[in-house]
Formats: C-alpha cells, structure tokens, sequence
C-alpha cells in the first residue's frame, strides 16, 4: 500500500511552493507525469495494444519513426497544450518548435522532449523511456528559437522516466535528483529513491564498441586502459554494459555508479556526437549533476555549451565524477599533445608495430 508514502505531488508542493513561479511549475511536472503514465500504459501494452513496429516516415534527423515514437510525441504534446503551463514545445520527433496559440493557454514555461529514448529497443521489449527539459518562456509574447537555445544552466527542471519492469519518473528542480516509483494500481508516482547520489568512483563503463575505430585517442586511451584491467595501469578490473537506451544507462549508474560515454568521433564528421544536446544531453547532465555526478564533452562542462540549434548533437560523457574528470584530463593532456601511449609513434598507423 502506498498510504503514508510520499507522492510526487505531495514533493512538488512541500519543495516549490513559495518560490517564484513554483505553483505553476509543480503544476508542470504534475502534467509531465500524466503524459508518462500514458506512455507506460501503450508501451506495457506491446503488441496488443499497436505499439510495436515502424511508421513509413522518418523525423528531421532521418531516423525512420517507431509508432511508439509518435503516440507518445503525441501523448506530451496533447498534454502540454492542454495543461496551460507552457508557451511552446520542442522535441526530436517535431522539425521546429511551435508556439502554444488560442484556444489554448499560454504559460510560463518552454518545455524541450525526447518523448521515446532508445527506440530501437521497443521491439526487442527493452527498456525504454522519456527525457524532459524545462525552460522559462518570455514574458508577454510567443517565443521564438532564440528562447529554446539556452545553455543546460538556465534549465528550471529536468528529468527522464523510464519505462522498465516498473515506471520511474526521476526529476530534478535544482534541489538533489529523485526518483518516484509509479504504483500502478493507484496511480501515483511514490517518492522512493529520495536524494540520489552517483558514487564518485566506479568500475563499470558504457560505450558503443562497435564505434571504436573512429574514437579520439583520449577515448581509445581511456577504454583502453579498463579493458587492460588489473593488468594494465588502473590494476583493477572493470565491468561493461550497452542497453542502448541512455535513460536506461543514466538510471543504472545513478544507482549504483558508472560512466556513459557517447563521445565525438570521425564515423560521420558532420555529426559532433550522436546524442542530441537540448533534449538529452542537457536534462541528464542536471539530473547527472545535481546526484553528485559530472558531465562533460570530454573538453566542456555540456550545461555550460550554448546551443545553436534546437537538434543539435553533442558529444556526451557523464557518471561517477572521478571517471569522467580521468576522461576529462586525458582529452586535456591529449589537446596539450602530451600522456598518450596509444599516440606514441611505435604504435601509430605507420609505426613499427603495424602492417
Ligand atoms: P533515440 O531512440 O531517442 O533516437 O535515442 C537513442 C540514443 C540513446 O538512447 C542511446 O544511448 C543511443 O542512441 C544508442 O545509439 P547506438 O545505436 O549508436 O548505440
Ligand atoms: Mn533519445
Ligand atoms: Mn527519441
């Protein structure tokens, strides 16, 4: 039973009522959580409920659509502009951003979406979820791109929820990360992952292998020498994990510890990244941050990056924060032309090691 245990709107009041705006935002978040109870119910659903499989469009970035990608685009957009609270919406499944117009009522906040990450795993039944990033909108006028493009700094909330064997809405208003558990026959988000905290050191790394070749050398460095394990210099062994859904992989290391790398790499060099800044990178990098975690390009702090479009890519490595500050000053020894052993000329393409 739930009785006597902290629901999220129970937290949202005790936490931002006497704040400015602090109403209208727990309000926010209040519809946030009805949009992702939807997308739980479609997406527990699978098949029998239509959910699974492709559409015959692709978005803005030339990704084919899942169905699931759009009903739940949907389910956040319906939401928003039913709820008052918002002036305008952005999300990786909709080109540009639209205003909030009559009949509807505009608020006072932007909200920026990934309303389905790691789609690629909707038809496999793996984990997937939704990423959330709120702004303040401008006063007295409909909001134009300029409003969307702000660093991850300015962010009022942020969050994701994941739709594993149990929903989790983990949120975050710039007091600690925490994270509710939906009990699913009342209906509630229970408080039960209060004050998150990433642990600083950790032995469990996450990164698409298969992009290896095309990595920068700090990265090859880094991977390298957990790979090496207990015979090489960290002289410990370390675990790997991929799920390929980053909310899946934000959640484990907010957990138990860990660090997520989707770094820069030469696979296509007009792409700086694979993950996308304004509705992935910058909502975890304040849940990542405000648990104690650190989140970085590998040669910027990401929340402090000023965007220049709204589906800008960017490259991502965030987690426990003596991992990413070890990956932080390999890319700075490396920019500094000095600490790398993999870009000693013996082991260089044409060195005496290699055919
Ligand atoms: P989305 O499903 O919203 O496009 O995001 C998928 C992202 C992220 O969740 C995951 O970490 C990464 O893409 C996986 O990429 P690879 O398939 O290259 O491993
Ligand atoms: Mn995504
Ligand atoms: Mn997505």
């Amino acid at each position: 039973m739930h009785l006597g245990r902290k629901t999220l709107s129970k937290y949202l009041i005790e936490n931002l009522s006497g704040t400015p705006d602090g109403a209208d935002l727990a309000a926010l978040l209040v519809d946030v959580a009805a949009a992702v109870k939807a997308i739980s119910g479609m997406s527990a659903k699978g098949a029998l409920g239509g959910a699974t499989g492709s559409m015959e469009t692709t978005n803005v970035q030339g990704e084919t659509q899942k169905k699931l990608d759009v009903l739940s685009n949907t389910a956040f957009v319906n939401t928003f502009e039913m709820g008052g609270l918002v002036a305008g919406v952005a999300s990786e499944e909709m080109d540009d951003p639209f205003p909030v117009r009559a009949p509807h009522q505009r608020g006072p906040f932007l909200a920026i979406f990934d309303p389905l990450d790691g789609s690629s795993n909707i038809d496999g039944n793996v984990s997937v979820g939704s990423i959330f990033s709120i702004l303040r909108a401008p006063e007295g006028r409909e909001p134009v791109m300029e409003d969307y493009l702000k660093p991850g700094t300015e962010q009022v909330a942020a969050g994701y929820a994941l739709y594993g064997p149990a929903t989790l809405l983990v949120i975050t208003v710039g007091k600690g990360t925490h994270g509710f558990t939906l009990d699913r026959e009342v209906g509630n988000f229970i408080l039960t992952h209060p004050d998150i905290q990433i642990p600083a050191d950790t032995s469990e790394f996450a990164i698409n292998t298969s992009n290896e070749r095309f990595w920068e050398p700090p990265v090859s460095r880094y991977i390298g020498e957990c790979k090496a394990g207990k015979t090489g210099v960290r002289e410990r062994d370390f675990n790997m994990r991929w799920i390929a859904s980053m909310v899946a992989e934000v959640h484990r290391i907010l957990i138990r510890g860990g660090i997520f790398l989707y770094p820069r790499d030469t696979k296509d060099p007009s792409k700086p990244g694979r993950l996308r800044l304004m509705y992935e990178a910058n909502p975890m990098s304040m849940v990542v941050e405000q648990a104690g975690g650190m989140s970085s390009t590998g040669r910027e702090r990401i929340m402090e990056v000023v965007p220049t479009q709204i589906h800008q890519r960017i490259a991502v490595i965030l987690g426990s924060r003596h991992e990413v500050a070890r990956v932080v000053q390999y890319h700075e020894e490396h920019d500094a032309g000095k600490g790398e052993p993999f870009s000693s000329p013996l082991f260089s393409e044409r060195g005496l090691y290699r055919n």
